[in-house]
């Protein structure tokens, strides 16, 4: 098992390791495609050119999130910021959960679901996500006072990344192709993610291959919601500054690729990334009646967006 051979897991500290190291086998796999409509989508994905550099794992866009239950709290990785932590789930996988229940709210959960799911859409690695459902018992086995507290306030669904063993924290080591940089660059730029500078990389790799993860603080138009109405238009033509992204310096020109990875977000392929959210997680506001019309305001702010990409992709690298 490959964790228990090498130095680091995940970012996990070295008393961690053997912990997990038990749990690694069952890491889940790609998913097979749910369906020959999604089998089609996966080959279409495959075959752009802006893929082509892409010879890894191009992982299907779900029909919904897997759900699965927490059977045991492995692990805090306390170096993120949001207490998220290592779990076994009853499918046999280990997942890195971010909680419900942690300060920053269902918001960034969304947030981490719509940005990875049209991260794979653009054939850009990133973990698989499940729902992970979290069960009131499960809490009193926590010594912890802290996580105890967060795991009693995170009773419910929360959201799980599949948790890549052995992997480490980008240092520009192990550069992704200039190809996979400038979508990732232009992504970050599309949901307005400032959260990958040298300070925070946020790219794992993994078996030589960079994976971007946490997304939480990309699509922050949302947080206005619960004072104003919501404003597509707004947030539209917003300028990226691209200036501190951990890949500026690697990236392939990223307006060369705009038009086609845009194209690639078809208002379909928006509406099913943009489904796979879970219903309560989609907090209604004053203007925003119920789950319908939240999914509704963020397939408005994404298409908007997606459609002035000239605009806002003038200044990239
Ligand atoms: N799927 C994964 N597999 C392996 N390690 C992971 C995975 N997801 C996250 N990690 C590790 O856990 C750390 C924290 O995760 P993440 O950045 O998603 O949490 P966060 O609370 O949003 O962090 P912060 O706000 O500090 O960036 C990452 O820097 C990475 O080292
Ligand atoms: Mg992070």
């Amino acid at each position: 098992m490959l964790i228990a051979e090498r130095s680091t897991c995940g970012s996990l500290p070295g008393a961690a390791i053997g912990k997990i190291s038990t749990l690694c086998s069952g890491h889940r796999n790609p998913s097979p495609c749910a369906s020959g409509l999604r089998r089609a989508f996966v080959e279409h994905v495959r075959s752009r050119p802006g893929s082509a550099d892409y010879a890894g794992r191009v992982s299907s866009l779900p029909e919904r999130l897997p759900r699965v239950s927490a059977l045991r709290y492995v692990t805090p990785l306390r170096e993120g910021g949001s207490l998220p932590a290592v779990m076994e789930a009853d499918d046999d996988g280990t997942y890195v959960v971010k909680f419900r229940g942690a300060g920053q709210g269902l918001k960034v959960l969304v947030a981490e679901v719509i940005t990875s799911e049209i991260a794979r859409v653009l054939a850009i690695p990133t973990p698989e996500l499940v729902v992970v459902t979290l069960d009131e018992a499960l809490t009193k086995y926590e010594r912890d006072e802290e996580v105890q507290d967060l795991l009693k306030a995170s009773v419910g669904t929360n959201l799980g990344s599949d948790f890549l063993p052995g992997s480490f924290g980008y240092d520009g080591s192990r550069p992704p192709t200039p190809g996979l940089a400038a979508r990732i660059l232009w992504l970050d730029a599309f949901a307005l993610n400032v959260d990958r500078t040298w300070a925070n990389p946020n790219i794992v790799v993994w078996h030589g291959q960079p994976y971007a993860i946490d997304h939480g603080a990309s699509l922050w138009f949302h947080h206005s919601w619960v004072r104003k109405a919501p404003d597509a238009a707004a947030f539209s033509t917003r300028a990226f500054d691209a200036s501190s992204h951990v890949l500026a310096e690697v990236a392939a020109p990223v307006r060369s690729i705009g038009d086609e990875l845009a194209a690639t977000l078809t208002d379909d392929v928006l509406q099913d990334v943009i489904g796979l959210v879970p219903e309560e997680w989609l907090e209604p506001t004053e203007q925003l009646a119920g789950p319908d019309a939240v999914r509704a305001a963020y397939l408005d702010h994404l298409r908007a967006r997606r459609d002035a990409q000239a605009v806002w992709t003038e200044g990239l690298p």
